[in-house]
């Protein structure tokens, strides 16, 4: 039985690749994005390499969007993973001392409202696959252990809005893994390292292939796989 699997934000950058190698593993994968248009350019491109991708409209602070993804998704009877990849950096993310209260709230607004609305949406889905599982995006920048080390270029980045909403999307990864113990379904989140994207920057040093490479491990994990970390390529990643 083909396997199916959800990446929102899938239309470029590190969720593309996800898909991409999600399909490569034989899955049947939905690439979820907010603009149809976008999504469709980025479905012709891996349908082109011969996987099995489908276009799927996902806004996930719309939850009207989400609602009507549910519904197509229902079609197929069950979810077999969810990564939650879909994420921003709000324009004028800045440090704590002077961040506006909007910025702040818009980092909050897609990347943890966001993220735990569209996981509960799909929860009874995911509960039917029996052994599904669930990854969300990290960054070493939500380590407390590596901001907080002033040696570390993670101490230099001074996005409050993109940081402190990633540090509550570990928490959200610990939590529901506690809430699903027991449920055959995993949860973790994995860090992709610095990315060549929009989002990473096209100076970065790893590819969005490699950064997807983590959270496809994390999505393919077996029975006795582990739940509740956040992983980045080297292993665990210090909370
Ligand atoms: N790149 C890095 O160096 C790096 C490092 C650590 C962690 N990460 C994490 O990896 C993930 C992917 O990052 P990336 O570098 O690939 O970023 P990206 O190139 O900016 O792509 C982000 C994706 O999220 C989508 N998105 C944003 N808001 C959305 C919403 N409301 N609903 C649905 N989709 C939405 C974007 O859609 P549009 O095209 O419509 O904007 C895009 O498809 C993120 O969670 C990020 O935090 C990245």
């Amino acid at each position: 039985m083909t396997k199916i699997a959800l990446v929102t934000g899938a239309n470029k950058g590190i969720g593309k690749e996800i898909a991409r190698q999600l399909g490569e593993r034989g899955f049947r994968v939905l690439v979820g994005s907010r603009d149809l248009r976008r999504g469709e350019v980025a479905v012709r491109e891996l349908v082109a390499e011969g996987l099995d991708v489908v276009g799927l409209q996902l806004d996930v602070t719309d939850p009207v969007s989400v609602r009507a993804a549910v519904e197509r998704v229902s079609a197929y009877g069950r979810l077999d993973v969810l990564v939650n990849n879909a994420a921003i950096i709000p324009e004028g993310d800045d440090a704590v001392t002077r961040i506006g209260a909007e910025v702040l709230r818009s980092a909050f607004e897609t990347n943890v409202v966001g993220l735990v609305a569209v996981t509960q949406a799909f929860l009874p889905l995911l509960e039917k696959a029996g052994q599904a599982r669930i990854v969300n995006l990290s960054t070493s920048l939500a380590s407390f252990a590596q901001v907080g080390d002033p040696e570390s270029r993670m101490s230099t980045v001074l996005t409050l809005g993109y940081n402190a909403s990633k540090a509550a999307v570990n928490m959200v990864t610990v939590m529901l893994a506690n809430e699903l113990r027991g449920t055959g379904i995993l949860v973790n989140a994995a860090d992709p390292g610095n990315c060549a994207t929009d989002m990473g920057g096209w100076t970065a040093q790893r590819t969005p292939a490699q950064g997807a490479a983590v959270a496809v491990e994390l999505a393919t994990l077996n029975a006795a796989g582990p739940t509740g970390h956040v992983y980045a390529a080297a292993g665990r990643l210090p909370w």
